[in-house]
C-alpha cells in the first residue's frame, strides 16, 4: 500500500470548525467531536470518508439526526457518510484507550499524566476525522476529568471556560483561533506545575510563558525558558516573526517518540529537551535544549501558520525550520563548531542514508508509512537545501524572499514549490535548475582539479558533478551548486580572485554557481602556485573530491581563513592516515604513527587560537562512523583498531603537552559562558586521548575528576573514558553513578549509553545484562535509544561482531517492540540497512537478520517498509 506524491487530489470537504470535548479517563476516555463541514465547491459532490483507527463507535449524527448502522460503512481505518449536504454538521462519540496506547501516538499516558502525538496521522487515534494537513479548522475544545488525578488540563490557543461539573469532575475550554490542520491538535492533562514568565513582542503583545512539568522536576526548566525568550527576540530579529496568541505553554514528558512537537500553542516536548541543571545536564545538552526549543518555537511560523499540503512537503516546514535553528544556534554559540557538528551529522549519516537502499528526495514521492520519512534526508539535507538558497540569495534577497513567503501563505497548506517561487518572485531568480535539489536523492559528487599556468599567471579550476543513482532514479540531471571557495597563497592570505572578463579582483572567498555537469573557471593575475580552499563553510551538500597533498592539508589547516575548511582539512589529513593505517593492519604490516599529522596536531596544541571548543574540534579524530561512511566492503575491526592506534600513538607522543593543557583548563569554578564551556571541552578531549594511554598515573586522574566534578559535564567526561578501560575503577565509578542517579531517568540514560558504547569485548553481553535492570524500560523510546540503539550506531565495533550476534540481539530487540512500539521499532532497525556495505562475512550475516524480521508474521507497516526497502524488496 504505497501513497504516491503524483496522486493528490484536494479535499471533498473542508472543516470550518472543530468542537471537541473529551471525557478524560483511565482506562476510558470519551471523545465527542462536532465538525461543521462545508463540501470543496470546487469538486464534483463525494461522500465524506473520516479517518480513524482503534476508535470505540457510539454515535454519529449528521445535522442533528442519529444514524443507523446501514446508514455509514465502518473499516479498521475509516468512516464512510456518503455524500453530505454542501453545509452540513457531523457529530461522532467515541471511546478509547490511552493506558493501552503503547505506540505513543495519538493520546496516551506518561508518568499517569494524558498527553497527545498527532503528526503526522496520529489524530485519527482520537477521532473519526480527514486526518490530512491541507484541512485546517478551528478548533475549540472541552477537557473534563478528575480534579484530584488531572488538577491541570491543558490544550491549543487560549482558556476561555473552566468550572466544576455535577459529577465532581472539572473541566476547561480551551479556544484556538487559528486554523489548523488536526496535527497540530494537543493535549495534556495531569498533575504538572509550572515556571512562568512574559515576553513581550515587538508589537506590543504580553505573552505568558509556561513551561509544565511534574513536580519533581520543577527546579529543571529554567535554561528552557531562557532558551524560549532567546529564540522569540531572534525570530523577531532576524526573520521578522512575531508570537500571535496570549500564551505559549511546553510541556515535558519522558515517554515520547521524537524529540519534541510544535503543537499550535502547546509544544510537547521529549524531557530530554527541557530538563536541566549542572549536576544532571552536559553542555551538549544544554546546547540541545536550546535548539529543539528554539526550532519548536520557529515552527509556529514556519509549520504553523503555513503548513505543508501533504506529507510529501515535510521538508518545507522542517527543512526551512532545523535551517533556521541552525541560524540561531550559530548566533547563540559559535558558527563554526555548530558548522562542523551539522557537518558531521550529514556526512555521517545522511550520506548513509542518500547512499542506501532508503534513499529518497528532499521531498519523497512515495511511502507507505509517513512516520518513516522523518529523516536525515528531509530534515539535514532538507535543511541544506534552504542553506544554499541562502548562499545564493544573499542574506537580504532571502529574507525578502521568507517575508514573501509567510505574507504570501498565510494561513495556508501549501508545498516547497510554493516555497522556492516566493523566493523567486521576491528577487528576481530564476531557480529552475535548483529544484532539481527537491526531486533528486543521493549525493552529488564534485570532481576538481586545478592547474596553475605560472607563464599566463592564471589558474583554472576544472569542476565537474555527477549524482550516483539510487533506487528508483538511474539517471540524474546537473544541480544548481553554490560552490563557495578561496585560492590561498603560500604566505597564507588569499588572493584577490578576478574571472576572465571581469573588471574589478574581490578579495576572500566567493561564491560560483555550478550548474552544468562540468564547469572551467579561469582567474587571472595568479601569480604564485596557491592552494584551494574549496568549499568552504561546506557550501554544498556533496562529496568534494580533489587529489590534496599531505603538505597541502597541512597548509590548510594551519592558515585557511575560513574556520570550516580549516577543521575539514584536518579531518581529511586523519581520514587519510587512518585509512594507510586500516590497509597496514590487514595485510600484518606493523602501524607506524605519521610524522606529519603529529607535527599538525602538535602545533595546533601549542598555539591553541581564541575558540577553545574550536581546537577541541580540531583535535577529535573522524569517527569510526564517519570512516565507514568513506571506505567500500566496511570493516569495523580494521577502522577501530587503526583509530585506536593513532589515538595511543598520538597520545604517548604528545602526552606532556596534552597533560599540560588538561590542567591549564581546569577552572576552580563551574560556569557557563561560551569561553568555559570551550575551555572543559578542550580539558575533556585531553583527558580522553591520555586515557588512551591506559596508564595508571591518568587514570587516577580521571577518577578524581569523576570524584570531585560539581557538574554532569566533567562526571560524564571521566565516566565515559573510565567505561572504556577494564579496570576495577570502571565498575566503581559505574555503580558509584548508578546510586547516585539511579531516580533521574535522564541520567539514568546516559549511564546505559556510556556502557553501550564501551568498545570493550564483553559489551555485548553487559547491554543483555542491562536490558533485564530496572534502569531499563523497553516501552520507553529514550531507554531503547540510550542502551539499544545506542549499542547498535554507537559501538560499531561490538555491534558488528563477525559472529553476528550484536545482529542477532538487535533484530531481537526489534521484532519484541514491533507490537508496542512500531514508530521506534523501525528506527532501530535501520543500522541493518546498511548491510551491502560491508564485507562479504558481516554483508551475509546482516541481510540474513533482516530477511529474518521480514518473514514475521503481524509485522507493522513501519518495520515492514524498512526491511523490505533494504533487501530490495520493497
Ligand atoms: N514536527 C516534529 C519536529 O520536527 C517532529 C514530530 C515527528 N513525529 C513523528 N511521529 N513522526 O519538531
Ligand atoms: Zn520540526
Amino acid at each position: 500500500r504505497t501513497i504516491r506524491r503524483e496522486d493528490y487530489t484536494p479535499p471533498p470537504y473542508f472543516v470550518e470548525h472543530a468542537d471537541l470535548g473529551f471525557e478524560l479517563g483511565d482506562p476510558v476516555t470519551r471523545v465527542e467531536a462536532r465538525l461543521t463541514l462545508r463540501r470543496n465547491p470546487a469538486l464534483p459532490p463525494g461522500p465524506l470518508v473520516l479517518d480513524g483507527q482503534e476508535l470505540g463507535l457510539k454515535r454519529v449524527a449528521v445535522d442533528g439526526r442519529e444514524l443507523a448502522p446501514h446508514e455509514y460503512t465502518l473499516t479498521e481505518d475509516h468512516l464512510d457518510l456518503g455524500i453530505l449536504p454542501e453545509r452540513c454538521t457531523v457529530e461522532t462519540s467515541v471511546e478509547i484507550r490511552p493506558g493501552e496506547n503503547t505506540s505513543l501516538e495519538g493520546l496516551y499516558l506518561s508518568s499517569g499524566n494524558f498527553c497527545t502525538q498527532c503528526e503526522a496521522e496520529g489524530f485519527r487515534k482520537i477521532t473519526f476525522y480527514p486526518d490530512r494537513p491541507d484541512v485546517m479548522a478551528r478548533f475549540s475544545t472541552t477537557l473534563s476529568a478528575d480534579p484530584a488525578r488531572y488538577p491541570v488540563l491543558l490544550s491549543n490557543g487560549n482558556p476561555v471556560a473552566r468550572g466544576e461539573l455535577p459529577d465532581g469532575r472539572h473541566f476547561v475550554t480551551w479556544e484556538d483561533p487559528f486554523p489548523k490542520p488536526c496535527y497540530l491538535f494537543a493535549l495534556v492533562a495531569g498533575n504538572l506545575v509550572s515556571l512562568e514568565d512574559t515576553f513581550t513582542t515587538a508589537g506590543g503583545r504580553e505573552v505568558k510563558l509556561e513551561i509544565w512539568v511534574e513536580p519533581r522536576n520543577a527546579e529543571k526548566c529554567g535554561h528552557a525558558m531562557h532558551s524560549l525568550k532567546q529564540a522569540m527576540a531572534w525570530d523577531e530579529r532576524v526573520f521578522g516573526r512575531e508570537y500571535d496568541l496570549d500564551i505559549y505553554m511546553i510541556v515535558a514528558v519522558d515517554d515520547f517518540n521524537m524529540g519534541a512537537m510544535e503543537n499550535k500553542g502547546l509544544n510537547v516536548f521529549n524531557s530530554k529537551y527541557v530538563l536541566a541543571q549542572p549536576e544532571t545536564a552536559t553542555d551538549e545538552d544544554y546546547e540541545g535544549i536550546e535548539a529543539v526549543i528554539a526550532h519548536e518555537y520557529f515552527h509556529n511560523w514556519s509549520g504553523n501558520r503555513v503548513t505543508c499540503r501533504d506529507w510529501f512537503q515535510l521538508s518545507l516546514k522542517e527543512g526551512f525550520t532545523v535551517f533556521r535553528d541552525q541560524q540561531f544556534t550559530a548566533d547563540m554559540t559559535s558558527r563554526a563548531v555548530k558548522r562542523i557538528k551539522d557537518v558531521n551529522l550529514l556526512r555521517t549519516f545522511q550520506f548513509r542514508e542518500d547512499g542506501g537502499p532508503l534513499a529518497h528526495p528532499v521531498r519523497p514521492d512515495a511511502y507507505q508509512e509517513i512516520n518513516n520519512f522523518y529523516t536525515l534526508t528531509v530534515y539535514e539535507k532538507g535543511a541544506e537545501v534552504v542553506r544554499m538558497l541562502h548562499t545564493l540569495l544573499g542574506p537580504e534577497g532571502f529574507r525578502r524572499g521568507t517575508d514573501r513567503y509567510f505574507e504570501r501563505f498565510d494561513g495556508q497548506a501549501v508545498t516547497c514549490d510554493d516555497f522556492v517561487q516566493a523566493l523567486e518572485e521576491a528577487t528576481g531568480r530564476d531557480l529552475s535548475r535548483f529544484r532539481r535539489w527537491y526531486s533528486q536523492a543521493g549525493t552529488p559528487v564534485l570532481g576538481v582539479s586545478g592547474h596553475h599556468d605560472p607563464r599566463a599567471r592564471t589558474y583554472t579550476l576544472t569542476v565537474t558533478q555527477h549524482t550516483p543513482p539510487t533506487p528508483g532514479q538511474p539517471d540524474k540531471l546537473p544541480l544548481h551548486i553554490p560552490f563557495a571557495l578561496g585560492l590561498v597563497g603560500p604566505d597564507g592570505v588569499d588572493l584577490p580572485l578576478r574571472l576572465a572578463g571581469e573588471a574589478e579582483a574581490v578579495a576572500g572567498t566567493r561564491v560560483l554557481e555550478l550548474t552544468e555537469a562540468e564547469h572551467a573557471f579561469v582567474f587571472e593575475a595568479i601569480g604564485t602556485t596557491p592552494v584551494p580552499s574549496l568549499l568552504r563553510g561546506y557550501s554544498a551538500p556533496v562529496r568534494l573530491r580533489y587529489d590534496y597533498s599531505d603538505a597541502e592539508l597541512a597548509f590548510l589547516m594551519a592558515h585557511d581563513t575560513d574556520e570550516f575548511n580549516r577543521w575539514d582539512a584536518g579531518q581529511r589529513l586523519a581520514e587519510r592516515v587512518i585509512t594507510r593505517l586500516m590497509a597496514d593492519y590487514r595485510d600484518g604490516r606493523p602501524l607506524r604513527l605519521d610524522e606529519g599529522l603529529l607535527a599538525a596536531y602538535r602545533k595546533l596544541l601549542e598555539d591553541p587560537g581564541a575558540d577553545r571548543r574550536l581546537l577541541a574540534q580540531a583535535l577529535m579524530l573522524p569517527s569510526e562512523a564517519y570512516l565507514a561512511e568513506q571506505s567500500d566492503a566496511i570493516d569495523p575491526e580494521a577502522i577501530h583498531n587503526a583509530r585506536e592506534f593513532l589515538r595511543h600513538a598520538l597520545a604517548q607522543e604528545l602526552r606532556p603537552i596534552l597533560l599540560e593543557s588538561y590542567h591549564a583548563h581546569r577552572d576552580p569554578d563551574y560556569r557557563v559562558s561560551p569561553e568555559a564551556i570551550g575551555r572543559r571541552r578542550l580539558k575533556n578531549v585531553c583527558l580522553g586521548y591520555l586515557m588512551a594511554l591506559h596508564d595508571e598515573t591518568i587514570q587516577a586522574l580521571c577518577m578524581t575528576q569523576y570524584r570531585e566534578a560539581d557538574n554532569m559535564t566533567d562526571a560524564m567526561a571521566a565516566l565515559a573514558a573510565l567505561a572504556q578501560v577494564d579496570i576495577p575503577g570502571r565498575i566503581e565509578a559505574l555503580a558509584h553513578f548508578h546510586g547516585r542517579w539511579r531516580d533521574d531517568p535522564l541520567v539514568m540514560d546516559k549511564w546505559l549509553a556510556l556502557q553501550a558504547t564501551s568498545s570493550l569485548p564483553g559489551t555485548l553481553e553487559e547491554v543483555k545484562r542491562l536490558t533485564r535492570h530496572p534502569a531499563f524500560n523497553l516501552r520507553n523510546p529514550n531507554k531503547v535509544r540510550a542502551l539499544i540503539g545506542a549499542f547498535a550506531s554507537g559501538n560499531p565495533v561490538r555491534f558488528h561482531d563477525p559472529s553476528g550476534a550484536g545482529y542477532l540481539f538487535l533484530a531481537d530487540r526489534v521484532l519484541e517492540l514491533d507490537p508496542l512500539n512500531p514508530q521506534v521499532a523501525a528506527r532501530l532497525l535501520t543500522p541493518l540497512t546498511q548491510w551491502r556495505r560491508y564485507e562479504p562475512g558481516r554483508r551475509a550475516l546482516m541481510a540474513g537478520e533482516l530477511k529474518r524480521v521480514l518473514a514475521t508474521p503481524q509485522l507493522s507497516k513501519d518495520v515492514y517498509e524498512i526491511a523490505s526497502k533494504a533487501l530490495g524488496e520493497g
